[in-house]
């Protein structure tokens, strides 16, 4: 039996009124490199009060176990066994544990980030990952999910769902912004070369792409503050379900 939402806990849920659902929130938010996705999906789930979960962190370290043990994204006998072995954990959504030590911290590396799109492609890594996703949806009351793939196969039945797009300049200027801020100076060229092709291997795998869901609302960020951003997801998630409840 699921159960309704308790909307009467913090004084900051009463500022955020939430139709009364029957069943637990759920929203998915995918898009491409760089378009904000993970910053928004964040405090959309702080807002909210509820889990967040950054799905491109599990593909991440997945890309960097194959790193440290010198396995290529082709040797598919060799990733099924490492993987078996491999203990992957999530913490508050983002922290991720491999093996017992967090690599939070590293897999935002170039050397992860120029692998990870051809990791992700191979499809015993996505049934995987897709499994955990689903198991860590089931286990809470409610989720904010953010990645590729989350509308059109994690939570097909989300009650949102949301797109965010940006032009290519704006998301390689954003990306570039960060990973200043971790210390790592890079050309604003090489961050367009990157997030190019990344965005070119997530849109044509043929195993879940990165599409457009046609339920999803499509928000253009690219002249939107984060904070307009989150407003604008916020208001519609007040407004009432856009997708029938079952
Ligand atoms: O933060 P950014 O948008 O750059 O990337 P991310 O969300 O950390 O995802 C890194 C990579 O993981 C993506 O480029 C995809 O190849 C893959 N990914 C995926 O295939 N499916 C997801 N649900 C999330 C990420």
């Amino acid at each position: 039996m699921l159960k309704k939402r308790d909307l009467s806990i913090d004084s900051e849920m009463k500022n955020n009124m939430l139709p009364d659902l029957d069943r637990s929130l759920r929203i998915a938010i995918d898009g491409p490199a760089g378009a904000g996705k993970s910053t928004v999906a964040r405090e959309v789930a702080r807002r909210l009060n509820v889990k967040y979960l950054d799905t491109g962190a599990m593909y991440r370290a997945v890309t960097l176990k194959l790193l440290q043990k010198g396995i290529a994204p082709s040797a598919l006998p060799q990733i099924e066994r490492i993987l078996q072995q491999t203990v992957l954990e999530v913490k508050n959504g983002q922290k991720v544990f491999l093996d017992g030590v967090d690599v939070s911290d590293e897999i935002r590396q170039p050397y992860v980030n120029n692998l990870v799109s051809q990791v992700a492609a191979i499809p015993l890594v996505r049934s995987m990952m897709v499994k955990m996703q689903q198991a860590i949806a089931a286990n809470s009351s409610g989720i904010v999910m953010d990645g590729r793939d989350i509308a059109s196969r994690v939570m097909p039945n989300a009650d949102y769902k949301f797109f965010l797009a940006a032009a290519l300049p704006e998301r390689a200027r954003r990306r570039r912004k960060e990973q200043l801020e971790r210390g790592l100076e890079l050309s604003l060229e090489s961050v367009i070369a990157e997030i190019t092709e990344r965005d070119r291997i997530d849109s044509q795998r043929s195993d879940s792409p990165l599409v457009v869901d046609p339920e999803a609302i499509v928000i253009d960020t690219t002249a939107m503050s984060f904070e307009a951003v989150v407003e604008r997801i916020l208001e519609i998630v007040r407004a009432g379900p856009n997708i029938p409840l079952q």
